[in-house]
C-alpha cells in the first residue's frame, strides 16, 4: 500500500484521477486541507479545514469483479461505522452510503471511475469525515444536519490516527469484499441502516418518490414499495 500526504489540494479525488496512470493500485491519498472538495450529485464538500479527514483510495480492481465496483461505497460505509464503533460511537448508514450519528451526517463518500477511451483504468473512492469542528462552524457551513466526531465524543480527534485505523480496516477485508461483493457485507450493512421499514421520500433523477423502504436487494439496491408496487432503485437521495 502506498500513501501520499498532501499539505493542500483542490480535491484528493481529482488528484487521484489525474495521476491514475502513474500511481499503483491501493494508493491512499490524504490532504491536510482540501479547498475544492466534491460530493455526490455534483455537490460541494465543504472544507472544514485542518483536523478533518480528506482521503481517497486509488484502486485498480480486476475487471473480472466489476459487478462489485458499485458496492464499494457501501463497503466503505460499513468500514467507517466499524471505526466509529472503536470511538464508542454507534453510527448509522443512510442508503446508499452516508454515515450518520443521531441523524447528523458525519461522513460522505464519492466514488469515481477513470477510463481512457473505453479502457477501464481504475476507481477513486473518496471519503470526507468531520473529525474536528465547532458547533458554530457546522451551523455556518450548511443548513443540513451535520455533526463531527469531536462533538459526539467530547474529545479532540487525532486525524492521522483515525486515518490509519480506517485504512487498516479497509484493506483488512478488501480482497474478501472484491471476491464476494455485496453479500460479504449485506447483514452488517442492513443492521446499520437508518430508515429501513419506514416511509421515506427519495429524490431520483430530480423526481421525488414517496413509499416504504422495504428492503435492500442482494446487489445493494433499495426496494421501495409505493402505489402497490415495488421499484428497485440503484441511485437516489433520501430526503
Ligand atoms: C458526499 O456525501 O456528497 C460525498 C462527499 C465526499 C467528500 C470526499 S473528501 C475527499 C474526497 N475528495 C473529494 O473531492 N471528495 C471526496
Amino acid at each position: 500500500m502506498d500513501k501520499i500526504l498532501l499539505r493542500e489540494i483542490d480535491s484528493t479525488n481529482s488528484y487521484a484521477k489525474k495521476n491514475m496512470e502513474i500511481l499503483h493500485d491501493r494508493t491512499v491519498i490524504l490532504a491536510e486541507v482540501q479547498t475544492a472538495g466534491r460530493g455526490r450529485l455534483n455537490r460541494v464538500w465543504v472544507n472544514l479545514g485542518k483536523g478533518n479527514l480528506f482521503l481517497s483510495f486509488l484502486l485498480k480492481p480486476p475487471v473480472a469483479v466489476r459487478e462489485h465496483y458499485t458496492n464499494l461505497t457501501q463497503y466503505l460505509s460499513v468500514v467507517l461505522t466499524d471505526v466509529l464503533a472503536d470511538y464508542g460511537i454507534e453510527a448509522k448508514i443512510k442508503w446508499p452510503n452516508d454515515v450518520l450519528i443521531k441523524d447528523g451526517k458525519i461522513a460522505g463518500i464519492l466514488s469515481e471511475s477513470v477510463f481512457k477511451g473505453t479502457k477501464f483504468k481504475g476507481l477513486v473512492l473518496g471519503v470526507g469525515v468531520n473529525l474536528n469542528a465547532s458547533k458554530n462552524m457546522l451551523s455556518l457551513v450548511t443548513d443540513k444536519k451535520i455533526t463531527s466526531l469531536n462533538l459526539e465524543t467530547g474529545n479532540k480527534i487525532d486525524c492521522n490516527h483515525f486515518a490509519d485505523k480506517l485504512v487498516e480496516r479497509f484493506f483488512r477485508t478488501y480482497d474478501n469484499f472484491l471476491n464476494s461483493g455485496f453479500s460479504f457485507i449485506k447483514s452488517a450493512y442492513c443492521s446499520r441502516l437508518s430508515n429501513l421499514g419506514c416511509e421515506i421520500e427519495i429524490n431520483v433523477n430530480g423526481q421525488n418518490m414517496k413509499g416504504i423502504f422495504k428492503s435492500v436487494t442482494d446487489k445493494g439496491e433499495l426496494e421501495l414499495l409505493h402505489d402497490g408496487q415495488i421499484s428497485i432503485l440503484r441511485i437516489g437521495d433520501i430526503l
